[in-house]
């Protein structure tokens, strides 16, 4: 169904503006564009992760503070890119760096258990409502350990994801996050698709897609692999092509549905895990799943990971049974981080402010693409939200891949040159807000999209 009468965007007037904005933001960047020749000697592309290298070039960054950034060439932003949404807490947050300075005085790695396990995993019970807690270091870790424990608890193989999803860069997940349309196979029977050269395909076997928000295909699948299959694994608000909320009743009916099959739910809360809420997803849909996946924003900017499971997952871990281990899991210094971000700066009052810089930020954009007819509308909670370019509202991956790609860079391409930084574009908007985000911050951007929005409508 269409929101509104819009207007039809026309894409030649978007490539000029796309190279106008690119020349305009080419002579602020030439710290980073010769820092890089000079990183390229020895690291491979001259960036640690591939994503850091998005178009129109690698943006190198000297510090942030707060809400606000400074790249290598001086120039200032308000982030919202926020490290890819882990900095909800903030740049170089008082409380944070407090804890770590204490805790970097006392060592910072000994791979023997400290004291400052409970109150993190005290916490993370609070929020998500799972008894059991691990720790890892980044949100890859989180959902190995989800499709393992999955597996071992049922002797089954199979693991259902959603097509769209991103569940980290390991060998058992990595597929179909941004699938080639011209490859993805009928909605019924969507091809398992590897993101990554390397995969061997007897991984793929093991894999089977289906679209978000429709349990009927969830039931096929679970009726084709009857008996086979250990759990699905779901982002339960889509973030990784814009945001994608669940409709009403489909993350409950997922669990009744698994369940009835003998198989779990694991929900991949790295990016709404303490974003969206103070308990993330399982707060904001009322839903407790047998698993979840953190990792991001609890760490307070040190790298992180946890698992959060029922006793009855955990069962084999606690009896010595499932190794669930690593060198840097539970590292004191990732919990001091975690400790003073989940008790002190991520408290329930945060989310109130959070919630009301989205508002501004949603009703901002949402006037702006009224008044400019756009096709689009704006989605998201708490710290994380989204401008989907499409006039009716996307339920699912496939929805989003008539979307032009030029369209969110273009959009990237103006924040960047009006002082906000955003995540690396992608096929949709997205933005993520922190603690000390204001609501004359979430103006800034609308300002900012506004100018955009007269722009590309003509
Ligand atoms: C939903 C989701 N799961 C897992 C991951 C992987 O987390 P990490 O990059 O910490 O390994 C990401 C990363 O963006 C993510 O968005």
């Amino acid at each position: 169904m269409a929101l509104r009468e819009h207007v039809e965007l026309d894409l030649d007037r978007i490539d000029g503006l796309i190279s106008d904005e690119e020349a305009k933001l080419e002579p602020k960047h030439r710290a980073s564009l010769a820092y890089r020749s000079v990183a390229e000697r020895t690291v491979a592309g001259g960036v640690a992760s591939s994503w850091q290298d998005s178009p129109p070039h690698a943006i190198f960054i000297e510090r942030g503070q707060g809400n606000r950034l400074w790249d290598i060439d001086g120039n200032e932003y308000l982030d919202f890119h926020l490290g890819y949404g882990a900095m909800v807490a903030g740049h170089a947050h008082p409380k944070i760096v407090e804890a770590v300075q204490k805790q970097a005085r006392l060592g910072t790695h000994f791979a023997q258990p400290t004291k400052g396990l409970d109150a993190v995993g005290e916490n993370l019970v609070d929020r998500f409502k799972l008894p059991l807690w691990r720790f890892c270091n980044s949100g890859t870790e989180a959902t190995l350990e989800a499709a393992r424990l999955m597996r071992a608890a049922t002797g089954r193989s199979t693991i259902i994801k959603i097509e769209g999803t991103y569940h980290g860069h390991h060998d058992a997940l990595m597929f179909s996050v941004a699938p080639d349309p011209e490859l993805i196979g009928p909605r019924e029977h969507p091809v398992t698709l590897p993101q990554a050269m390397g995969i061997p395909q007897a991984f793929a076997d093991l894999v089977r897609v289906v679209p978000f928000n429709d349990l009927a295909e969830v039931e096929r699948a679970l009726a084709e692999h009857d008996g086979d299959v250990a759990g699905l694994i779901i982002e339960p608000a889509m973030m990784n092509c814009g945001v994608i909320l669940p409709e009403p009743g489909y993350l409950q009916g997922l669990k009744d549905l698994l369940h009835k099959h003998g198989a779990y739910l694991a929900f991949d809360e790295v990016k709404t895990g303490a974003a969206i809420a103070y308990g993330g997803a399982v707060e904001a849909f009322g839903v407790v799943p047998d698993i979840v996946c953190l990792a991001k924003a609890i760490g307070g900017g040190l790298p992180c990971g946890a698992i959060g499971a029922t006793e009855d997952l955990y069962g084999p871990v606690v009896r010595g049974e499932y190794d669930m281990a690593g060198t840097f899991n539970g590292n004191p210094l990732t919990m001091a981080a975690s400790k003073a971000c989940l008790t002190e700066v991520l408290t329930k009052d945060a989310y109130v402010q959070l919630n009301r810089v989205h508002a501004t930020l949603e009703e901002g954009c949402g006037a702006a693409i009224e008044k400019h007819r756009l096709p689009a509308y704006v989605t998201g909670l708490g710290a994380k939200g989204s401008v989907i370019y499409r006039a009716s509202r996307v339920r699912e991956y496939r929805d989003t891949v008539g979307i032009d790609e030029r369209i969110t860079y273009l959009a990237w391409l103006f924040q960047q040159n009006r002082g906000v930084f955003k995540s690396p574009w992608s096929k949709q908007e997205t933005w993520t807000t922190s603690v000390f985000h204001t609501e004359d911050d979430a103006g800034r951007y609308v300002e900012n999209f506004e100018e955009f929005a007269a722009a590309i409508s003509g």
